[in-house]
């Protein structure tokens, strides 16, 4: 190509200038993607369903220990036996056809974490009315290993609160599917006159004033929304708390599912999952069972209407009005949970 004016030469030389910086502005932009984009990415989502579940296993550590490193997995640990007929112990048969809850929170929660149920019940447990509309919240149980001594405090508590329903399973973390199954057994056979259903756990900041703005707009049918994990990879490391032998589950990928901190649902929905559940292998990890009978019923996960509402981590800053914004938090402890609904009760008058 010939270069005739002067002109041309110093577009040339802009051209150059641009060729050089090409490259570096192109990693600049690449790098930028890599952190602004990561949230939607797999690999993040991945990450953060790990980070879930080793601090979930943590809580539950001594039941794991069939997954110790070295220790051949046994196929039979990562299917919860379900379906099965549980039988509750302790049920509260009548409270929801009386109180006519519009929203149901439904708390996983270890039989000798009373701990964490008392910090809810002084938190967010103790909203039981917002915007005219009913909220009632239930503590889901399984049964506590032999010589934990905990059947008599946890009678006490039920008869004092008559919030507990405790079914007959082995209460551990391999047990959850179990656990988030009777759940909705449990909403579809007492409950199913209610508007909505939260599955929260019991690690949580819950404001449920933003949850109930959230669900006045949301589809009453066929509606579920949470944090949506997409594209998440099956782990075959025996060695991670999220082993998934590929017997088990052969796929690469779950499908998409709720990450199972906090997911909100129609009251349609618990009667469709367990219909299909008959028909799906129940892994171990609750909220990608979930996942696994949502797609058998052909229904899908609905984005939040924001990013902001469900949080899987609290961010290193807080803002002023992060209370009043969001919907759930994980926090760490009963007590951290005491000290941000303080700061919440605050940030309500100025936000
Ligand atoms: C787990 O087991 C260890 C040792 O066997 C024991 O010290 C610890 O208290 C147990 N933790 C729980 C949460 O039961
Ligand atoms: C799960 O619950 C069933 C029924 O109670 C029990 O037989 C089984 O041992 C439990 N599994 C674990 C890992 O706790």
């Amino acid at each position: 190509m010939l270069e005739s004016s002067a002109s041309k030469g110093s577009e040339k030389s802009m051209w150059s200038r641009v060729r050089r910086w090409c490259p570096g502005v192109l990693v600049l932009f690449v790098f930028i993607g890599t952190l602004t984009l990561k949230p939607s990415s797999p690999n993040l989502w991945g990450y953060v369903h790990y980070l879930r579940t080793t601090a979930l296993s943590a809580k539950y550590s001594n039941d794991s220990g069939n997954m110790s490193p070295g220790v051949l997995p046994v196929l039979q640990h990562f299917i919860a036996p379900y379906p099965h007929s549980y039988h509750f112990i302790l049920d509260e048969p009548d409270r929801c056809q009386q109180q006519k809850p519009f929203l149901v929170l439904m708390v996983p929660v270890a039989p000798q974490n009373k701990e964490a149920r008392d910090a809810i019940r002084s938190t967010w447990g103790k909203e039981t009315t917002i915007m005219g509309k009913v909220v009632s919240v239930y503590f889901l149980l399984g049964q506590g290993k032999e010589g934990h001594g905990t059947e008599e405090q946890v009678l006490q508590e039920s008869q004092e609160h008559h919030d507990l329903l405790q079914s007959d399973f082995v209460d551990s973390y391999m047990n959850l599917t179990i656990k988030t199954m009777v759940m909705f057994e449990w909403l579809t056979s007492r409950c199913s006159n209610a508007g909505f259903a939260m599955k929260i756990d019991s690690d949580m900041f819950l404001n449920v004033h933003q949850l109930m703005e959230l669900l006045l707009k949301a589809p009453n049918q066929l509606y579920i929304t949470g944090l949506v994990v997409r594209g998440a990879f099956a782990l075959r490391d025996p060695n991670s708390k999220w082993f998934m032998p590929v017997e088990v589950f052969p796929d690469v990928q779950y499908p998409p599912y709720l990450l199972g901190m906090g997911y909100v649902f129609s009251l349609d929905l618990p009667k469709k999952i367990i219909e299909v559940s008959a028909h799906v292998k129940a892994v171990y990890i609750e909220d990608v069972y979930v996942g696994l009978c949502l797609r058998y019923s052909g229904i899908q996960p609905t984005d939040p209407p924001s990013g902001y509402l469900f949080k899987a981590a609290l961010p290193h800053y807080l803002s002023n009005c992060y209370w009043t914004s969001v919907i759930t938090t994980i926090l760490d402890s009963p007590k951290q949970l005491l000290y941000s609904w303080e700061t919440y009760q605050t940030q309500k008058n100025g936000c």
